[in-house]
């Protein structure tokens, strides 16, 4: 049902179809722990285009895609015409002759449109301003296996943040709760806003945006955070770190949490700036987990999409 499809954002799919990306995510596991992978992906060449730096997601993508077996190709946007001003729409038609798939984590959440367009060729969101579906998919498998449920979680810090919004996203399609401490300077764009609030609605989920974090981490049983200034926000930095001062997770923040309340972070993570040392390194932390996820989360999209 999800074949030939693009990924770029959870709300463009149904409920039954994100519970299908996780059923195949938990199988690709069980796959690989056995070392048993289909070799799903056979004769198959996958571009991958960055126009920002990546580990996590460049790694477990590009082993995810030999694991199947089929074929990477890494493109930084240095190193191709892209960055000598040849468009993406022209970008995209040609590689759509080249590969049977595209994945790219861009600048600007467009480029994603213009690439699946143009390409004609499943594309998938590596992240881009907007959202970053891919983590969210490990998240919420990783709370699987923590928990036994996906249950709600609290997510601390910038409430504009590109992985918060897959969070909701997940959420709002999934009848799921998270609650959001964060200034009320930072929100998510209007329209994507809308976008999951009517999701929210129709599958009886709830997003609660709040502006003390004790308050909203309270009872939690997942304490979420992100950086404080993502990568292209380099000109407010200053700023963003100034209203954001309050909104670290702490290891005092951690104890109005339950006690076996989880701390979660999609990495790469500033110390002493959104979370405390101690919290991320210590025994509640969850983000090396989620990490090892996002390559079996890599394995079941890009089965079921390719
Ligand atoms: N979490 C994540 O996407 O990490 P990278 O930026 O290292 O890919
Ligand atoms: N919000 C972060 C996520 C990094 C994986 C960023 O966009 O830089």
């Amino acid at each position: 049902m999800l074949k030939g499809k693009s990924l770029l954002c959870l709300l463009d799919f149904s409920k039954q179809e994100i519970e299908k990306m996780m059923e195949v995510s938990f199988q690709m596991k069980n796959f690989y722990i056995l070392r048993s992978v289909p070799r799903s992906l056979d004769g198959k060449t996958v571009a991958m285009l960055f126009e920002k730096p990546s580990t996590r997601t460049r790694v477990s993508f590009e082993t995810a895609i030999r694991l199947l077996g089929g074929n990477p190709i890494v493109l930084n946007k240095s190193d191709i015409q892209l960055s000598r001003g040849e468009p993406v729409e022209d970008t995209a038609r040609v590689l759509g002759r080249f590969v049977d798939g595209i994945a790219a984590r861009v600048l600007k959440h467009e480029t994603l449109e213009l690439l699946a367009k143009y390409s004609n060729k499943p594309t998938i969101n590596l992240l881009s301003d907007l959202s970053h579906p891919l983590q969210a998919l490990a998240d919420f498998m990783t709370i699987k296996e923590k928990f036994g449920e996906y249950t709600s979680l609290t997510f601390v810090g910038d409430g504009g943040d590109n992985v918060l919004v897959s969070l909701m996203a997940f959420v709002a399609k999934m009848g799921l709760e998270i609650k959001v401490a964060s200034p009320k300077e930072f929100r998510p764009k209007n329209d994507i806003m809308k976008r999951i609030e009517e999701e929210a609605e129709k599958n009886d989920a709830i997003i609660e945006f709040y502006e003390d974090p004790y308050e909203a981490v309270r009872g939690s049983k997942v304490v979420y955070t992100d950086v404080w200034v993502s990568m292209g926000q380099e000109n407010i930095a200053e700023k963003k770190k100034e209203l954001l001062r309050n909104y670290r997770v702490t290891a005092d923040l951690m104890k109005y949490a339950v006690k076996d309340a989880i701390f979660m972070h999609c990495l790469p993570a500033v110390r002493g700036e959104e979370v405390e040392k101690e919290v991320i390194d210590g025994p509640q932390s969850a983000v090396w987990d989620q990490a090892e996820n996002r390559l079996y989360t890599a394995m079941g999209i890009l089965s079921l999409l390719l």
